[in-house]
């Protein structure tokens, strides 16, 4: 028989368990009854759950660091911007790139990205069916990038590719091999690298009204950034700012399949949606958690932690966590505080929640207007992935007009 997860005896938590894909908030309930603090199996390194604790954690810095080497590279040259620095030059960057994406800009680009996603459900809505990822949930948040960035939109499956190259090699080199598939990782990121070099220097020659000539533009201190540093950001965006909303929607729509009363709810008054959008963050928190590396010697909760060693602030327990959320295990679309962390905490909080945010409402409005009653195919269930909680496939049905 496996050991139970987590383990209490030997307070260690496996974070690539198969309960903890299907159905991670049992999970995390046990952990914060049973070892709120833990070491991970395999690893051994430490994971942190309690909410009080990680939010500390990752407002913290100087104590826990993102500057993780090439631990994390990536098929990166260099580390990415912001994401793999540290306060105080983080917070530089950050001062210059968070206008670009405030919540006044993301309300331009509203219905732009309404307008994709009508128009991406237009092609499969009389047919009573669609494989919800390939067929919604990947390619808008892809639309919406390109539209962000000023990108032309043929380029979507040329984006789509490279962002799987990254993230999921092996589909691209249909090998297990991690050797091909490392290197597999490298060249596309020597794609990325060239496609970007590419958008610089048009920028340079006929400047427009788009992300990418802001940058091309933009001064820390009085020194333009360097091409090295428009490039580190635009990797990381791919990475940060594709799959996690692909996976935010589909935990959401599969949980509403599986939850037809909250459905049926939020297809009568669709004024709910802004809250079950934060209350679906909250509940399925589809970036379970973040790295960080310990500075100097720290004890939290009773655990010793070393200098150095990686540190896992498990964000998807802290979610679960009923001191700061009361009766955390319902999902309650009428939660009054909900001060989730499912964008993280502190300096590194996500660049692109506002973008997220209004991505992920926005396709929730569009779906539920055009399909109010849907359910996953007969016989189908959905299976999660572990490391981010994503729907590996998810075929919904509804009744064909
Ligand atoms: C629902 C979708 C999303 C989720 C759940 C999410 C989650 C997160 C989390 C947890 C972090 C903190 C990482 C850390 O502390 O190390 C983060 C950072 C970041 N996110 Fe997001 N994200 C989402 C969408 C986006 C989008 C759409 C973009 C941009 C296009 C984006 C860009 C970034 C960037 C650049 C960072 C690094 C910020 C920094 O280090 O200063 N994210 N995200």
């Amino acid at each position: 028989m496996s050991a139970p997860n987590p383990d209490p005896e030997t307070r260690t938590v496996n974070l690539f368990d198969g309960e903890l894909a299907r159905c991670p908030q049992p999970v995390y309930q046990r952990m914060h009854a049973q070892c709120p603090v833990a070491r991970a199996a395999m690893t051994n390194s430490p994971v942190i759950s309690r909410y009080e604790d990680v939010i500390k954690g990752l407002r913290d810095p100087e104590l826990f660091s993102s500057e993780m080497d090439m631990q994390m590279a990536l098929g990166t040259e260099r580390p990415m911007i912001p994401q793999q620095i540290d306060p105080p030059l983080q917070t530089r960057y950050r001062k210059l790139l968070d206008p670009h994406f405030s919540r006044k800009k993301m309300i331009e680009l509203e219905p732009v990205i309404r307008a994709d996603a009508s128009a991406l459900i237009d092609r499969f809505v009389d047919e009573g069916h669609c494989d919800f990822d390939p067929d919604f949930a990947i390619p808008l948040p892809c639309h919406a990038f390109l539209r962000l960035c000023g990108l032309p939109q043929e380029d979507l499956d040329l984006f789509l590719s490279l962002k799987n190259g990254i993230i999921r090699p092996q589909l691209e080199t249909k090998s297990i091999d991690m050797e091909v598939n490392k290197k597999a990782r490298v060249e596309t990121g020597h794609r990325i690298y060239a496609y970007f070099e590419d958008v610089i220097d048009d920028r340079k020659k006929s400047p427009r009204d788009d992300l990418m000539t802001r940058l091309v533009q933009s001064e820390i201190d009085g020194h333009r950034l360097t091409r090295n540093d428009i490039l580190d950001i635009c990797f990381l965006l791919i990475l940060a700012g594709l799959d996690t909303v692909t996976a935010t929607l589909g935990c959401n729509i599969a949980y509403l399949a599986a939850n037809p009363d909250q459905r049926r709810r939020i297809s009568a008054d669709p004024e709910l949606i802004p809250n079950a959008v934060e209350e679906l963050m909250r509940w399925e928190t589809p970036v379970i958690a973040v790295p960080r590396v310990a500075t100097r010697d720290v004890e939290i909760g009773g655990l010793e932690i070393e200098q150095g060693e990686l540190v896992s602030f498990l964000i998807g327990a802290a979610n679960l966590d009923e001191i700061e959320f009361p009766d955390a295990g319902a999902v309650d679309f009428d939660r009054e505080r909900n001060r989730h962390l499912a964008f993280g905490s502190g300096p590194h909080r996500c660049l692109g929640s506002h973008l997220a945010r209004m991505e992920l409402r926005v396709a929730m409005e569009e779906w539920h207007r055009r399909i109010p009653d849907y359910a996953v195919e007969p016989g189908k269930a959905p299976r999660y992935s572990p490391g981010i909680r994503e729907v590996m496939e998810l075929p919904l049905v509804w009744p064909a007009p």
